[in-house]
């Protein structure tokens, strides 16, 4: 059956190494539609949580359920179709960026791929290039800014019509009102669609219909943005205070880690 973009992870533990738990105990169920940020201090799990539904890892204990079917006997073929997982750091093809765009739907219309490229925040660059879309982009897209590389994956991730959609820092490189306005179109676009956010931008985020506080690990609150400032809790303070989630973003910069 088709996936409708039902995510549930129930009592999931993990740990990337024997004894260094990652994640512990966390039950979450996203709804089909549902637009969702997740919000915590580098290190809190943000990224384990969108790699373990795309399936990337598996969990030590407890399981992931993606409409009601553990994502372990889901065929992985099916599941990377539906699942799209974007990281900071794009997977872009020494090719044109139309054939670029093109992995995304082989068979995407011109219309298709406009509307991709004008999702993404693309148009006016395009516009500006003697060769539009069938310019090459050279190996691994260094002809393209960092930020033209993501709006590059952004748009192929839109053409490939996910049902889950986990953007993890993948618009780090945008500025911040094209990251908004980025964020904006894919949740007019995909309104049937599960989009999971994570921006070290929190201000980008208030506007979900959910947002979900990760500490050390563990789910610490959840709720809109107006609920959580309300609770003064750790998101309120992660919201009032960004030197406190800049200078916790050293380590994970430093290390590597997305
Ligand atoms: N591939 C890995 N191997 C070992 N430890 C990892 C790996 N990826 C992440 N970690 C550790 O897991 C914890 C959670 O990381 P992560 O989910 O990337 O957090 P976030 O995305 O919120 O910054 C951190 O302590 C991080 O160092
Ligand atoms: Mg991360």
């Amino acid at each position: 059956s088709p996936i409708r973009g039902y995510v549930e992870m129930d009592s999931v533990s993990f740990a990337y190494r024997d004894g260094e738990s990652v994640l512990d105990g966390i039950h979450l169920k996203l709804e089909p539609g549902e637009k969702i940020a997740l919000v915590g201090m580098s290190g809190s799990g943000k990224s384990t949580i969108a790699k373990l539904i795309a399936r990337l890892y598996d969990v030590n204990r407890g399981a992931v359920y993606i409409d009601g079917i553990d994502v372990q006997n889901v065929k992985l073929g099916s599941l990377r179709t539906k699942v799209c997982y974007l990281l900071q750091d794009a997977v872009i093809f020494n090719r044109t960026m139309k054939e670029n765009l093109l992995l995304g739907n082989p068979s995407a219309t011109t219309t298709e791929l406009q509307r991709a490229v004008e999702i993404a925040d693309l148009q006016e660059f395009v516009r500006r290039l003697p060769q539009g879309l069938e310019t090459p982009v050279g190996p691994r897209g260094n002809a393209l800014s960092g930020g033209e590389r993501q709006r590059l994956a952004l748009a192929r991730a839109v053409l490939q019509n996910p049902s889950i959609l986990l953007l993890d820092e993948s618009t780090s490189a945008l500025d911040a009102p094209s990251e908004q306005r980025v964020f904006m179109n894919l949740a007019q676009h995909f309104p049937r669609q599960t989009i999971v956010f994570v921006s070290h931008r929190i201000s980008a985020l208030k506007w979900v219909d959910r947002i979900i506080v990760l500490n050390r690990g563990v789910i610490e609150e959840q709720g809109t943005h107006d609920q959580l400032i309300r609770n003064g809790g750790l998101y309120a303070h992660l919201h009032t205070a960004p030197s406190a989630l800049s200078a916790a973003q050293l380590p994970s910069q430093v290390s590597g880690n997305n």
